[in-house]
């Protein structure tokens, strides 16, 4: 029997955060360059893209490519960014058939013009889509998009339209880049790191955070369903004692 048999439908998270790591390092393994590792990652994509949209989640945002990744050699960023192109053009009408919904964040006008054209194109075309959000983080991250927001309430604050003391935590993620969707309950990490890299710093204050040594294009839906019964295991608490939580 599988993990999927063990998932509670009614105790799934409605959003899942990733970071897909360990593309390098699994080509390493292998003899092959870097950009190998990339290439065979994209499977993995598919695979729990896929697999999240079967068992039901709401939301599913992808870390496909940090602000801090514009520091690796050029000839690695570009073939990360041709095969992101290749990709979401290839995939769309994929994303289609399972009713799925592209969206993207991140400072994405630091992507080639043409990754931003293939982007807008394919979220364009899935927009009408009435299943999971497929939210890609690109040239994102959690430091900016808080950064970002900052200068948003400031600016709004200087033209008096809001006071200083109205500001709370709804205010503050209504200027996300994920505001319209819940924190994610649950945050995976592949390739065996135990960091958050600058990722939803904000968003993931209460998500419960899975790592697994499995490297990124080795994850399938089935790690994904793992993950996920481990996830179902836990008890959050949220400042709370075990006894409040039990008599919820
Ligand atoms: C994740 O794999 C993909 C991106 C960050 C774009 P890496 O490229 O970080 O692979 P490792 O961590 O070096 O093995
Ligand atoms: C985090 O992975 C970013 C993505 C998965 C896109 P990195 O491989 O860039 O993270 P570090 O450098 O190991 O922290
Ligand atoms: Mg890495």
């Amino acid at each position: 029997m599988g993990f999927k048999e063990h998932i509670q439908p009614d105790k799934l998270p409605q959003h899942v955060a990733i970071i897909m790591d360990g593309n390098g390092r699994w080509a390493k393994q292998k003899g092959k360059l870097r950009t190998f590792g990339h290439k065979i990652g994209v499977k993995a994509v598919r695979e729990t893209v896929e697999g999240a949209a079967e068992i039901g989640l709401k939301v599913l945002t992808l870390y496909a490519f940090s602000t801090e990744n514009w520091n690796r050699p050029q000839r690695e960023i570009n073939a990360l960014m041709n095969l992101l192109v290749d990709t979401i053009h290839q995939e769309t009408p994929r994303l289609i058939e399972n009713r799925i919904q592209l969206r993207a964040m991140g400072d994405l006008s630091q992507l080639p013009s043409n990754c931003q054209r293939q982007l807008q194109k394919s979220i364009d075309d899935t927009a009408d889509q009435s299943g999971m959000i497929l939210n890609l983080a690109l040239s994102y991250s959690a430091r900016w998009e808080i950064l970002r927001a900052v200068k948003a309430l400031a600016a709004q604050v200087q033209a008096g339209t809001i006071r200083p003391e109205d500001i709370d935590e709804a205010q503050f993620s209504k200027h996300l880049c994920t505001a319209e969707f819940p924190d994610p309950e649950l945050l995976i990490r592949t390739s065996g790191e135990q960091r958050i890299s600058n990722y939803l710093l904000w968003q993931i204050a209460y998500s419960e955070l899975y790592f697994t040594s499995c490297l990124w294009p080795d994850f399938t839906r089935e790690h994904l369903f793992e993950a996920l019964v481990a996830y179902q295991q836990r008890e959050r608490r949220f400042g709370k004692i075990s006894e409040q939580v039990a008599a919820l």
